[in-house]
């Protein structure tokens, strides 16, 4: 059955402190798009003035370099928001956003949330902690890819990846990857070949066990070492 908008959204961090009312206001002003795997939902530097918030699936931020390799800074879930800087600052989408698989966002218009922000200006505080928690992961990103060595690159990835949607079992903890190793490497930023030889010694040194999408993080303390390179 498909969840109300106005119970779903009471769910969502942003929208933490407004009232019955208010969340009730914003439901009614949001519109729903629902997005198939590998739909591409903006391209970067597309004009755009609106907010999307993830309500179901996964989506991936991401660039290209001029020969199309792609860099994915990041992947959001449902609950997190996205759009925010071109609807703040009225420049272009500074990323391309897709859906990873079949996705539903809901999706807000700059009038309506400005209509919104008039009532609770306590909403930017939000969105912006948000921002500056996204803004330390791109730092610590920027940091791993220009002082990390491949296996100091996986780990990093792979921590915020069990940070962002881990689940600690008996196994270790797993994390499900929503896509190809191709997408992996992409998001570590390193090539195929060489994610797939780390990955390979840390299986054969005990840190990971890998099942087809499915990662467990065997040796946590291990990963954690050599992210800090
Ligand atoms: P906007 O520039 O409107 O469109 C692309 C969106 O991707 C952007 O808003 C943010 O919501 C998101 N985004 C861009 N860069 C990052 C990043 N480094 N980390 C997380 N999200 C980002």
């Amino acid at each position: 059955m498909m969840e109300r908008p106005d119970i779903f959204l009471r769910k969502v961090s942003l929208f933490a402190d407004l009232s019955e009312d208010d969340l009730k206001k914003v439901a009614r002003l949001v519109r729903s798009r629902q997005y198939s795997k590998h739909e591409v939902i903006f391209h970067a530097n597309d004009d755009g003035n609106a907010l999307f918030i993830l309500k179901s699936g996964v989506v991936k931020i991401s660039m290209m370099d001029q020969e199309a390799h792609e860099v994915i800074l990041k992947l959001l879930y449902p609950g997190d928001f996205f759009g925010e800087m071109a609807l703040l600052d009225g420049q272009h989408r500074s990323a391309t956003v897709t859906a990873v698989e079949r996705s539903e966002s809901l999706v807000l218009e700059r009038e309506a949330f400005l209509n919104i922000l008039h009532q609770q200006p306590e909403l930017l505080l939000a969105m912006l902690l948000t921002v500056c928690r996204r803004l330390r992961q791109t730092d610590e990103k920027i940091r791993s890819l220009m002082f990390a060595d491949a296996y100091g690159k996986v780990a990093e990835t792979l921590l915020r990846l069990s940070n962002e949607k881990g689940e600690r079992g008996g196994d270790g903890i797993c994390i499900r990857l929503p896509f190809s190793s191709k997408e992996l490497a992409n998001l570590v930023g390193i090539t195929r070949q060489t994610l797939s030889r780390v990955m390979r010694e840390y299986q054969r040194a005990g840190v990971l066990r890998i099942a087809g999408r499915q990662i467990f993080i065997i040796d946590e303390a291990r990963l954690q070492r050599e992210a800090l390179g």
